[in-house]
């Protein structure tokens, strides 16, 4: 007789053999399409969470697994020692889409941040003119720019920096959402940076309000600081705008892009300026062995390309405005609020029960739509953008029958 693996066999080897550093929801996928994933068992579920919006293109797009499989069998991995024949294009073709005089390409979101940082740093002391080791980057509390020590060191979450220090100087945190209290910060001279993200997707999507970025960025204008915006889980078409900051019309001075910059398929970031912080860094002073590999070259041409083809921006903007209409229209007391923009959305949920939204992810599991809570009791909802208006109505319909039917 042939022996049955369970869910339960793989979620058990996970626990025995490998770190205890995330809490999934119990639930093992082995199967990817479009807006689909399945499990070892052969369920199917809607992915409501889209691999925190890396796969924005949806599982295994066609185009993008093409240019990853025939890549591969070319040319993967040079190192930077070389010149290889991808590299250029990719810069050209994602300079030219963004509009920025250059792009530095590293593999994951942290080290797409860390670049940055030390863009910022190095231009506050060759142009701005801070002096050595001076160099302050304001930074929004709620924030989530990754896990290196330097990230967390600037985190004001606990979880995330708790037990990691001593922690690198050379930050101060201000409100989110709060333009006075970063126009006080900004009177330090020696400020180099602003690093903020269009919207705080991980503290739950906490959505600024119309007009901040805007002032923020007019007020680093008026006193000669960077501003950066952190779009690696907002940008490349998730929110309804190719990048969030599209919404007000501002231009970042440096633009950090990981996640669907790949469609899911390799780890590849970006951060693109123009030549007057970007050659302030010479060469041997950064860079990453995988970094600008022809292979996550070739696959973020195509990923790019993907988002532009099929329109996703203007998908997702139109999908998100009748998902957050449809949540509104749920007659209950479980959903406190409803916010997002295009399709990264959350709710928040409203029960005494502290762990109520993590029931709430398990009983739509079981439903057949996949979302995992972020800080207790906000869930988002964040679907691959190729979703087409029936397959989101299927997924309200899941979401409203759940909440419905929940008891704790
Ligand atoms: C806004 C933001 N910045 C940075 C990161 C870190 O990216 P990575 O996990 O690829 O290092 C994330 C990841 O969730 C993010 O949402």
């Amino acid at each position: 007789m042939q022996e049955v693996i369970t869910a339960q066999y793989y979620i058990d080897l996970e626990d025995q053999h490998g770190a205890h550093n995330y809490h999934p929801l119990p639930v093992v996928l082995s199967r990817g399409e479009g807006v689909y994933v399945w499990d070892v068992e052969g369920k199917r579920y809607f992915d409501f969470l889209s691999a925190y919006s890396a796969v924005n293109q949806g599982h295994s797009h066609p185009k993008i697994v093409k240019a990853l499989t025939d890549q591969a069998q070319v040319l993967a991995l040079t190192s930077r020692a070389f010149h290889n024949n991808v590299l250029g294009e990719f810069e050209k073709y994602a300079t030219s889409l963004f509009g920025y005089d250059k792009l530095l390409p590293m593999n994951t979101g942290a080290e797409g941040v860390e670049t940055a940082i030390k863009l910022c740093r190095k231009w506050a002391y060759t142009v701005k003119g801070v002096e050595e080791n001076k160099a302050v980057i304001l930074v929004a509390c709620g924030n989530f720019h990754g896990r290196t020590t330097t990230i967390v060191s600037f985190s004001c979450d606990p979880s995330s920096y708790g037990g990691f220090g001593p922690y690198t100087p050379g930050f101060r945190t201000v409100a989110y959402n709060d333009l006075n209290g970063l126009e006080e910060a900004l009177k330090d001279k020696n400020v180099a940076a602003f690093m903020v993200e269009p919207i705080q997707g991980e503290a739950g999507v906490f959505v600024p309000d119309d007009g901040y970025l805007k002032g923020a960025y007019e007020l680093c204008k008026k006193n000669n600081v960077l501003f950066v915006a952190d779009e690696i889980q907002t940008g490349l078409a998730r929110t309804g705008k190719m990048l969030c900051c599209d919404h007000e019309d501002v231009r970042p001075d440096v633009l950090i892009l990981g996640k669907a910059l790949s469609g899911g398929l390799y780890p590849v970031s970006a951060v693109l300026c123009d030549d007057e912080i970007m050659l302030s860094i010479k060469p041997g002073e950064h860079g990453s062995t995988y970094g600008g590999n022809p292979l996550g070259c070739r696959v973020a041409i195509a990923a790019l390309e993907v988002l532009v083809e099929e329109k996703l921006a203007e998908n997702a903007e139109r999908l998100g405005k009748i998902l957050r209409d449809e949540l509104r229209a749920i007659d209950t007391d479980l959903i406190s609020l409803v916010r997002g923009k295009g399709l990264l959305n959350a709710i928040v949920i409203n029960h005494k029960d502290p762990k109520a939204a993590w029931k709430l992810c398990l009983k739509l599991r079981d439903n057949g739509l996949l979302a995992k809570p972020t800080h207790g009791d906000k869930i988002r909802f964040a679907p691959p953008l190729v979703m087409t208006e029936e397959q989101l109505m299927e997924c309200v319909e899941i979401i409203r029958k759940t909440i419905e039917e929940f008891t704790v």
